[in-house]
């Protein structure tokens, strides 16, 4: 993850994917990574209820944290900041978030 935007430019009509699990290799854009972490967080679910180390309350909390890209495009071929901290309110712009990181 890195704690600053990433200056892109985009290309009128064209549709593109924001990374919102930090786990992309192609950041700012996904690569489809978060499936890997939507499954990894089901197995430590599933892992922690068989020791029964887990609440129904924190297994509600994991489930809703699924990652999912978030899908835009532009009207226009122009430079956007797009959020390299995942914590924006604005995503997939920057929000300036990263700076109280
Ligand atoms: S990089 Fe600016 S809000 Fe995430």
């Amino acid at each position: 993850m890195k704690k600053q935007p990433y200056i892109v430019t985009l290309e009128k009509g064209k549709n593109y994917a924001w990374c919102d699990c930090a786990e992309s290799q192609t950041q700012p854009f996904c690569d489809g990574s978060h499936t890997k972490v939507n499954k990894r967080n089901e197995n430590l679910v599933e892992n922690l209820q068989e020791i029964s180390l887990i609440s129904e309350d924190s297994q509600k909390l994991i489930a809703a944290d699924t990652k999912a890209p978030v899908f835009f495009s532009t009207d226009k071929d122009t430079e956007v900041s797009l959020c390299g901290c995942k914590e924006s309110n604005n995503a997939p712009y920057c929000s300036g978030a990263h700076a109280n990181i």
